[in-house]
């Protein structure tokens, strides 16, 4: 469903990205591991659309589409998720109303009948509630105020709102106590159940894998993946660091 091909990505004339490769079929889980400044994160940006990330060489097809042609919005719109590894607090629209919006374009585009806030408040509330934050987040300006693994949870649950069937899930595990940790990972393999989505994650650490199911781990060092390989890989880094390669 996700198919990247040779590609090259650059910041301000710097190269980050150099011949990328990977290949994601429908419902698979890749993790990406590597040291910082390797390239994680502008991957999913490059995924996504921002426009400071310049593609100079390759292709990016989704479900066939070539996606570098569209902007963010319709790539979101076409079942891509990034969930931030660094969340923005966006004061001035509550968190409740941010999902509703949100969730209401997912429907009007497949024909359905969009929820007012009233309906989409007891939704709101469960989604919320799953990843234990307190309802009365609904109600706050989205991320505004909110402590670090707040933030986290908060990106779970627009996830869960939004039903991907792509996700990109940047550090989740960063700021996370250790319940919460349990949590998200939970929440990540129900809605990756519910709905077949595929899953891109990136973490550093072995715990959030602990609770989590994936096909594949990839070592990504200098804007390339440079080993490709199962739970084996992260016991020998857990140990030996990437010094190895
Ligand atoms: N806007 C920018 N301007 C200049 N350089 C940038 C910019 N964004 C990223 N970079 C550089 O690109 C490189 C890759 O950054 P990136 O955020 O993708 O790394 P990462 O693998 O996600 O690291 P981490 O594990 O620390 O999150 C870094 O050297 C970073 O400084
Ligand atoms: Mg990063």
């Amino acid at each position: 469903m996700l198919s990247i091909k040779n590609l090259s990505v650059s910041i301000n004339d710097e190269k980050i990205l150099e011949n990328f490769n990977l290949e994601i079929k429908k419902g698979e889980t890749h993790i990406i591991m590597g040291p910082n400044g390797s390239g994680k994160s502008t991957l999913c940006y490059a995924i996504m659309g921002h426009p400071k990330y310049k593609i100079t060489s390759g292709k990016i097809e989704f479900n066939g589409q070539n996606i570098l042609e569209m902007p963010t919005d319709e790539r979101a719109r076409a079942g891509l998720f990034l969930a931030f590894q660094y969340p923005k607090e966006v004061p001035g629209i509550t968190f409740g109303n941010f999902l509703r919006q949100s969730s209401n374009v997912k429907l009007k585009e497949s024909g359905e009948k969009v929820l007012s806030p009233m309906e989409y408040f007891k939704i709101a509330k469960e989604l919320i509630e799953k990843v234990d934050l307190d309802k009365s987040m609904i109600g706050r300006g989205v991320n505004e105020g909110f402590s670090g693994g707040e933030k986290k949870r908060a990106e779970i649950v627009q996830m869960a709102a939004l039903k991907p069937k792509l996700s990109l899930i940047d550090e989740i595990d960063s700021g996370l106590d250790i319940d919460s940790l349990k949590k998200v990972a939970q929440s990540i393999e129900e809605i990756k159940s519910e709905t077949g989505m595929s899953t891109i994650l990136i973490t550093h650490y072995q715990r959030l894998l602990n609770y989590m199911n994936f096909d594949f781990i990839h070592i990504m060092k200098n804007g390339k993946i440079v080993k490709t390989g199962g739970k084996e890989l992260v016991e020998d880094l857990e140990k030996n660091g990437y010094q190895n390669f």
